[in-house]
């Protein structure tokens, strides 16, 4: 798939599919569509269909609405789908994001192989690089499809979107074109993710994982490593060791890094992402209804691959240091099992109470890595940790937990511009009381009540006097049901909020 900025004459822009994004105003009761200079251009062409399609209340403009227009030859497109921006005042990148992408995929679905898109409006108060960018991402998030298992990989009649082009004021504003650029990255590193995540677990086993990471460091110049059980040992990890202990495959920790600060720079980032290639909870067994999404417990860590593939890309000045401790959890007689006390490298212990709260272990060797090898001074670690957080929050909105309240405000405002929403949760000391332990340092879990934030006190215990957030997206990785703007699936959560967080903390 091909996409570019073009700078043309609406009539004459030949394409299966133009699609034009309408926003409305309020006036008092009424809505009034709100036009850009393309959409007032195509209105004309199209002798005021768009306006009669307000008109005659067929069309409202909300976000993600759809109709289509076939043009008879008035214009070289062959259809125009204009699509709702909504509300002219809450206008958002969100909004484009969501609309092209809704836009993209109905065009794909009823056999558009070319678009031509014009979803950006001229008299808003977000700057164009920004809508140019968001467009951008749009397009390559909402035509993504995984597919490569189906022997007739179809898509509606078969046919995928070949090329986008973006229509733009001056398709050489080099300000655009590095707008356009930074959402293919940012688009790309999501789809990619995603693969990770739909990847089964047959294919996509610890070995795999930290392969495809490795891949990645190779392509973008990163520094790597992959860490064997011998070196774990060493190290005494005994909560990544104990995890894979019921597993026929090896445990691995893939560790990529990328060295981008100037010489004085104080800051290191670590990025610690949680790579259960699958869950089954071990000895302490899940149910079997839903336990074929547990192949999505490395959603974590596919998101810091797919940020540091961004990193790679757009070189920040910044030091970032990923981390990703992968295994499977499986039952069998070399498991692990309740009751246990295990050290973690930190030198601290923890009671077993429950083999499927698993990814604190792991995570827990992973941060102490962090801090005593890497010696990281910001840390982030991403996570499907808790069904808790789903009940909390469902899927509209994973939990941010931070030590730091500047960190964490930078964290939510990456997720605002890159449309991904957290929402800041305890981490409160009176907590601690549900995971005292009677024979060992901690307790692994603190029962059903606020069980993603006592998961999150156990993390804390690792991170020593890091400045450290642990996003549990447990809920935003996955979504059951197709969307509009998003098939059945993984969603790549996380992907652009960590990318973002350390491109504008390099620009500090
Ligand atoms: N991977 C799961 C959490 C999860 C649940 C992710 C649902 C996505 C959707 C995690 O390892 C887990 O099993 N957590 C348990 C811990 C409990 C046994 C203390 C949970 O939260 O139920
Ligand atoms: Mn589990
Ligand atoms: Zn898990």
């Amino acid at each position: 798939m091909k996409i570019t900025c073009i700078t043309q004459t609406v009539k004459d822009i030949a394409c299966d599919a133009l699609v034009v994004g309408v926003a409305y105003k309020k006036a008092g009761q009424q809505k009034k569509p709100v036009f850009s200079s393309v959409a007032q251009q195509v209105d004309s062409l199209l002798e005021g269909l768009l306006q009669e399609i307000y008109a005659d209340g067929e069309f409202k403009g909300e976000v993600g609405e759809l109709n289509t227009i076939h043009t008879f030859g008035k214009l070289a497109a062959k259809r125009v789908i204009v699509v709702g921006l909504g509300s002219v005042d809450k206008l958002h990148t969100r909004a484009i994001r969501r609309a092209v992408a809704t836009a993209a995929r109905h065009a794909q679905q009823t056999g558009a192989q070319t678009l031509a898109l014009a979803c950006t409006l001229e008299n808003s108060e977000i700057n164009k690089e920004e809508q140019v960018q968001a467009e951008t991402e749009g397009a390559l998030l909402g035509l993504y499809t995984f597919r490569k298992y189906q022997s007739s990989h179809l898509n509606g009649n078969g046919k995928h979107v070949q090329a986008v082009s973006l229509l733009v004021e001056d398709e050489r504003d080099p300000a655009v074109q590095a707008a356009m650029h930074k959402g293919i990255t940012m688009a790309e590193a999501t789809n990619f993710a995603r693969d990770l995540v739909n990847e089964p677990p047959n294919v996509l086993s610890p070995a795999e994982l930290a392969s495809r990471a490795v891949t990645v460091a190779k392509h973008f110049g990163l520094e790597y490593e992959v860490l064997e059980r011998e070196q774990m040992q060493e190290l005494g990890m005994g909560g990544l060791l104990a995890v894979s202990s019921g597993s026929a495959q090896p445990p691995k920790l893939a560790i990529l890094r990328y060295r981008g600060a100037p010489a004085e720079s104080k800051e290191h980032i670590a990025l610690v992402g949680k790579g259960i290639t699958f869950d089954t909870g071990g000895i302490s067994l899940k149910p079997a209804e839903r336990m074929h999404e547990m192949k999505g417990d490395m959603a974590g860590a596919a998101a810091v691959i797919g940020a540091m593939q961004v990193i790679g890309a757009l070189r920040p000045a910044i030091n970032v240091t990923a981390l990703i401790p992968t295994t499977e959890n499986m039952p069998d007689g070399s498991s692990y099992r309740p009751g246990d006390i295990l050290r973690i490298m930190n030198g601290k212990t923890i009671e077993i109470v429950n083999t499927d709260a698993e990814g604190r272990l792991i995570l827990a060797d992973a941060l102490s890595y962090a801090v005593i090898k890497e010696k990281a001074t910001t840390i982030i670690d991403v996570a499907t940790l808790t069904g808790g957080i789903v009940v909390a929050l469902g899927s509209a909105m994973s939990g941010l937990f931070c030590n730091d309240d500047e960190l964490s405000q930078k964290i939510i405002e990456a997720g605002q511009v890159e449309g991904e929403k957290f929402w800041r949760m305890p981490l409160d000391d009176d907590y601690l009381e549900q995971i005292r332990s009677e024979v060992a340092d901690i307790k692994q879990t603190g029962g059903r009540y606020a069980s993603s934030v006592t998961a999150a006190k156990i993390l804390e215990h690792f991170v020593d006097s890091a400045r450290w957030a642990h996003l549990d997206i447990a809920g935003t990785d996955f979504v059951d049901n197709k969307l509009p703007y998003q098939e059945k699936g993984a969603t790549g959560f996380a992907t652009r909020t960590l990318a973002a967080f350390v491109l504008r903390e390099a620009e500090q």
